[in-house]
């Protein structure tokens, strides 16, 4: 066991890991955040995904003693001062139907409008291309993502 700290959603928390344990488990099992969900376990459905100092990961590729010292954001520390724009639209346009997919969408959605104010319907299907969903044909995820864009501020929040 090694002791390590993450700073997550804002707050600096002190863990013990085993050289072996895996990112989206420690987040889920020691740290309590359930938002990443373990869909394949091999890095092919994007549900894991979290960011890692400000980029997207799949947490079930990474170590989790490779992260000692870096900066993790989830879907817990996006809402966790009210829902961002996009979360509210998400939830306006029902984008979502068994919600499985819809931590790892919003990681990849929200990295594509933090870095990209105007995206065109192209740039949201590139954004979200690793993240499979079994439900809705992406279609209400995709007109969320455009409309969030369209209608602009969001607060700060994304
Ligand atoms: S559980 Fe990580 S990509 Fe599927
Ligand atoms: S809403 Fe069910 S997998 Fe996307």
């Amino acid at each position: 066991m090694k002791k390590i700290s993450y700073k997550i959603n804002g707050e600096v928390r002190h863990l013990h890991v085993e050289p072996n344990d895996v990112l989206l488990d420690v987040l889920r099992d020691k740290l309590g955040l359930k938002s990443p969900k373990c869909g394949c376990d091999r890095g092919d459905c994007g549900a894991c995904a979290v960011f890692l100092n400000g980029k997207s990961v799949r947490s079930c590729l990474v170590l989790a003693i490779e992260c000692d010292g870096m900066e993790i954001e989830t879907v817990e520390g996006i809402g966790q001062n009210g829902l961002s724009a996009l979360q509210e639209k998400f939830i306006a346009l029902n984008s979502f139907q068994c919600g499985f997919c819809a931590p790892g969408v919003t990681i990849s959605a929200t990295e594509l409008l933090r870095k990209n104010k105007n995206p065109t319907m192209d740039d949201v299907k590139e954004a979200i291309s690793g993240n499979l969903c079994r439900c809705t044909g992406y279609t209400p995820i995709i007109d969320a993502v455009l409309q969030t864009a369209e209608e602009g501020d969001d607060h700060g929040k994304l």
